[in-house]
């Protein structure tokens, strides 16, 4: 086996990136460095502690989690607890956590990382609000050319919005931060609604989960319940979408998804289109290409990664 991909996962748990941080801490292909929490689904409080709590249910405590910032850029925080609940960890019962945060500040690790690290030999792995990823690129430039690559859960094209009719949570949150982090000139992968919502947790995958027989499946299963109990409603589809995990089966098996290299922008100036992302998938536009965005996945393959890897944790 090559050597492992070393990453950062900067996040707001929230259960859909709960999955996706078990599913790295599940394979060998990827060493995660750190954690660093993000304000987002919660407060940042309540995202730092449940980074720590789902690092300690995948029985790693020694993965260093750090604080980091707890407001967007230039505006003011919004929430998701209508969909994640008060905790943002709602669903099943998990002890607090016991393990230490850390004392720096995430985007002082975020910085010192790319620093230390060999250039190219670090990727970024964004699953809430971009505002500690664009910090980081706003007080250190220098460590743009020695990020591996991003690759992130947010935007929407064809599916448009999640949050509001035009915008997705995460890119709508701090749409500013957004904006740098497309800007940045680093090579960029982005898993936007469209594919997102083509990964559904249906009745028969969250009995799979369940049937693991561990604490593990059982604390999957239970998350997925929650927040299907939303979507369901919402969406009318016969099972939740697992945003944040296409971000870890992505850097696994790249090969279940398809997408397009194109131009993407944010919107920042609009109240109305607030952190679209217009992505100019029918390349109408002479605009430079700046991320790959991702529309198809092979959904069983995805779902048979995920259920063999949390299967590998107790
Ligand atoms: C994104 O927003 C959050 O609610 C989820 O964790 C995911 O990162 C989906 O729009
Ligand atoms: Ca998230």
């Amino acid at each position: 086996m090559a050597a492992p991909r070393k990453i950062i996962i900067d996040t707001d748990p929230g259960q859909d990136d709960a999955v996706a941080i078990l599913l790295a801490l599940a394979s060998p292909e990827l060493t995660v460095l750190g954690i660093t929490a993000v304000a987002g689904n919660v407060p940042l409080h309540l995202t730092a502690r449940n980074a720590r709590i789902v690092c300690e249910l995948a029985g790693r405590p020694d993965i260093p989690v750090f604080a980091g910032c707890d407001r967007p850029l230039a505006r003011a925080l919004v929430t998701a607890e209508h969909v994640h609940g008060k905790t943002g960890l709602d669903g099943p019962t998990l002890p607090e956590p016991a393990m230490a945060l850390q004392d720096a500040h995430a985007v002082d690790f975020i910085i010192d990382t790319l620093r230390a690290e060999p250039a190219g030999s670090v990727t970024l792995c964004p699953l809430g609000p971009l505002t500690n990823i664009a910090t980081a690129l706003g007080r250190a430039p220098d460590i743009a050319p020695r990020i591996a690559e991003i690759v992130l859960m947010g935007g929407a094209y064809f599916e448009v919005g999640n949050i509001t009719p035009a915008a997705e949570f995460n890119i709508y949150v701090d749409p500013e931060a957004a904006r740098i982090v497309f800007g940045a000139g680093v090579k960029l992968t982005v898993m936007p609604l469209d594919v997102t919502h083509k990964v559904l947790v249906t009745a028969s995958r969250n009995a799979a989960f369940r049937a693991l027989g561990t604490p593990v499946g059982a604390a999957v299963a239970a998350f997925t319940d929650f927040f299907e109990r939303f979507d369901r409603a919402k969406y009318g589809t016969d099972g939740a979408p697992l945003h944040d995990p296409c971000v870890t089966a992505y850097l696994l098996r790249p090969e279940l998804f398809s997408g397009r290299h194109v131009n993407v922008e944010i919107e920042t100036l609009s109240d109305l289109t607030r952190g679209m992302t217009v992505a100019d998938w029918w390349r109408v536009t002479d605009r430079t290409a700046n991320a790959t965005f991702i529309g198809g996945v092979d959904a069983d393959g995805f779902f048979a990664l995920l259920t063999e890897r949390l299967g590998r944790l107790r």
